[in-house]
């Protein structure tokens, strides 16, 4: 939460807003089987959307950039975003239809998600730099891969140019440019990730040290908590609170947007985690991905 004398916490994310049709079933079918479900929601999701709201509910003045579709998807997420107190004015739209998730959820919380990238795939080189260069004391910017790799690259050579910190969160995976690593200050991938990126599991602190040396990055381990390892190679373990997971949706997006509104406001890494994974460990007891996300009154009683 922000207090009097810290430093506003500015924070960008260019990413993804997606509308997410969840189906929850105790048991998820198989091949050319049909079964009935318990429940369908619809719900805010697209993991820069997500990110963006939890750093936004932090307390962080938090600017999307972003591409929605001139539909009723759009639009509800652009009405949501002016309730969660997000600046839009670098969102556009397009005739191309919204991004959307289909989720299916099982007895055990567990998803599997298809996202259908729609209007995210066109967001702009030039209006996504043109905002990382305007918004005023901007600290931290973060970026997903459910946009174009052209466009993160182009707002994090901006956002490394204007001395900002960059957090790359690498999902879902694909294959990333050496030169967009080069310009993440921060990479936070899941363990399933982390191998793709690495070549294997993080289940050794020698795997983990050898994944970017001289540089910062922080493994999710999900219900095991996550690790930090730090530019000179140590690593700093944060475990998770034992909880009853519902619905694990959007629980890394939690992680990632108030992990970057720590960092924003200027907290020690291994404090914006431990906030990260409160918040994460909170969300996966609720069902959905923003409607899970603590508001800033109860993240004050976690603190
Ligand atoms: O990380 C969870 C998110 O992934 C969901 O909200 C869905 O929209 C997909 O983008």
């Amino acid at each position: 939460m922000q207090s009097k004398g810290v430093q506003p916490a500015v924070i960008a994310v260019v990413g993804s807003a997606m509308m997410d049709l969840t189906a929850y079933a105790d048991v998820l079918p198989e091949p050319g089987q049909t079964l009935a479900g318990q429940l369908f929601t619809t719900g805010f999701g697209g993991k820069g959307a997500n990110q963006a709201v939890m750093a936004a509910h932090c307390g962080a003045q938090v600017h999307f950039i972003g591409k929605l579709g001139d539909d009723v998807f759009g639009s509800a997420i652009a009405e949501n975003f002016v309730k969660v107190g997000i600046d839009s004015q670098f969102v556009e739209t397009s005739s191309t239809p919204n991004g959307v998730a289909h989720i299916w959820v099982d007895g055990n919380g567990e998803n599997r998600i298809i996202i259908i990238p729609g209007a995210n795939h066109e967001i702009e080189i030039s209006k996504a730099v043109e905002a990382i260069n305007s918004i005023a004391g901007l600290s931290v910017v973060v970026a997903q891969c459910e946009i174009k790799q052209e466009v993160t690259l182009a707002a994090f050579k901006a956002a490394k140019l204007r001395g900002c910190t960059t957090v790359l969160n690498p999902a879902p995976y694909q294959e990333i440019s050496a030169e967009l690593l080069a310009l993440c200050d921060w990479i936070i991938p899941n363990e399933t990730e982390f191998r793709e990126l690495h070549g294997e599991l993080p289940t050794s602190d020698e795997i983990l040290k050898s994944f970017r040396p001289g540089k910062s990055s922080i493994v999710t381990l999900g219900s095991k908590g996550a690790v930090y390892v730090s530019p000179d190679g140590q690593l700093h373990r944060v475990s998770a609170p034992q909880v009853s997971a519902v619905d694990t949706t959007g629980a890394g997006d939690a992680f990632v947007g108030s992990f970057a509104y720590g960092l924003a406001s200027g907290k020690d890494p291994v404090e914006a985690m431990k906030l990260g994974i409160a918040i994460a460990s909170l969300s996966v007891t609720r069902k959905g991905a923003q409607s899970s996300y603590p508001d800033q009154t109860e993240i004050a009683t976690l603190s």
